[in-house]
């Protein structure tokens, strides 16, 4: 019998969501019917987070509850600090946070064990997806600030999410132009239909198993290059270039090595990623502010100099590689930056898989030997 087999699940809708929607046809992206620059202009990422786990964006009221909620949860836990301050600070950042946030599931003895009752309920769910929103922040920090040898920082109740996860990191006051920055960054990062770390999500949560441990499962699919990691990978190309004049040398010699060139190109947008100009306008916010002329040089000339050769356009990986560089983010805390992100998305799926459960469970097709037995 010959198998249609679908590699990779391309092209397979395996099921509906109403979370976000993505239209290859106009480079378009939609979160609950929101296109994702509308939001990012006008909403703090709570607001976008109240959008993705409830459908609506919130009311002053709800705006207000959640940032309070928020608030509760954003020191870094003594025990989840004990966990982190195990592990060799040349630990990779994303297993760090893989193993932080398995800490965090584990305090949460909610479920009282049984695994008949880790699903949880709706009310239990979005109060873990709000927890783990509010614990990432001081996670992803302290990471940064332990690799460089400093001290935890402890958050500051009168900052908004954005630029209290700033405080954290670099233990003073953000620009307000830095954290709008950052704050649209992370609403652009935090909802992508069924990529992989989504559906790995939606995969664990089938099985009936827990919110954390799908959230876990999720951040191990987004470490993986072909994934998370690519805005890491423009900042390494850019350190290549070093300088725009280099542009053209750099890109003959890429392209004949037959290179993938980080940042261009995307699996479902083929003419344009629609979160494009959103981040690029707040590259060129920060280029201003820190007076860093040169990057935006070299940005400009890779991305004209590529598009104009090759046709393929730049994904959000490359405005917000330089972005984060420019904030003062190390390399390696980039996908730490995506994990803060797109919990609000992985959640918001968590928890719609959940309300119309199916086990997911795809047959294969045999390949290996015939039959045969030990005796033969
Ligand atoms: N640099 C150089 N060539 C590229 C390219 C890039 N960034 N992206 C695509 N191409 C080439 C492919 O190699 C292919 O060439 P071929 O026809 O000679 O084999 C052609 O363009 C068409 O590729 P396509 O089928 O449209 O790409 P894909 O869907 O297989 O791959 C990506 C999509 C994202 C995996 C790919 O563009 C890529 O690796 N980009 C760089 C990594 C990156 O930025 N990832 C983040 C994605 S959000």
């Amino acid at each position: 019998m010959t198998e249609d087999i679908k590699k990779g699940l391309a092209g397979v809708v395996v099921d509906h969501t109403a979370v976000s929607k993505v239209n290859p046809e106009t480079n378009s992206l939609l979160y609950r019917g929101y296109p994702v620059q509308e939001l990012a202009a006008t909403q703090p990422f709570e607001a976008v987070a109240h959008l993705l786990w409830n459908g609506e964006l919130p009311t002053a009221d709800e705006l207000a509850r959640l940032r309070a909620e928020e608030r509760r949860h954003r020191a870094l836990a003594p025990e989840v600090k004990a966990v982190i301050d195990v592990l060799p600070v040349e630990a990779h950042p994303m297993d760090e946070i893989r193993t932080a946030l398995s800490a965090v599931g584990a305090a949460d003895t909610a479920g009282g064990g049984s695994v008949l009752d880790a699903s949880g309920t709706p009310e239990e769910n979005l109060a873990r997806s709000v927890r783990l929103f509010a614990a990432l922040p001081a996670i992803v920090a302290y990471g940064q600030r332990r690799r460089r040898g400093e001290e935890l920082v402890a958050p500051r109740d009168d900052l908004d999410y954005s630029a209290n996860f700033l405080w954290m990191t670099f233990g003073d006051e953000a620009h307000p132009a830095v954290v709008d920055a950052f704050n649209r960054s992370m609403i652009l990062y935090a909802e992508h239909s069924f990529n992989a770390s989504t559906f790995t999500a939606r995969v664990i949560t089938s099985t009936m198993s827990d919110l954390y441990s799908a959230v876990v499962g999720a951040v191990g699919a987004l470490k993986g290059p072909l994934h998370g990691g690519a805005n890491e990978a423009v900042l390494h190309i850019f350190d290549e270039i070093g300088d725009a004049s280099n542009v053209v040398p750099w890109l003959d010699q890429a392209l004949a090595e037959k290179r993938k060139i980080m940042g261009f190109g995307h699996r479902v947008y083929k003419h344009g990623d629609s979160r494009v100009p959103t981040m690029k306008a707040a590259l060129d916010t920060l280029v201003e502010h820190y007076d860093r002329p040169d990057v935006a040089a070299l940005y400009d000339a890779l991305e004209s100099e590529f598009v104009g050769r090759k046709g393929i356009y730049p994904n959000l990986d490359y405005p917000s590689g330089p972005a984060y560089s420019l904030m003062g983010f190390d390399t390696v805390t980039f996908t730490p930056l995506f994990v803060a992100a797109r919990v609000t998305g992985w959640t918001a799926h968590i928890m719609e898989q959940q309300a119309a459960n199916a086990l997911i469970r795809p047959l294969s097709a045999y390949n290996g030997p015939d039959e045969r037995h030990v005796a033969d």
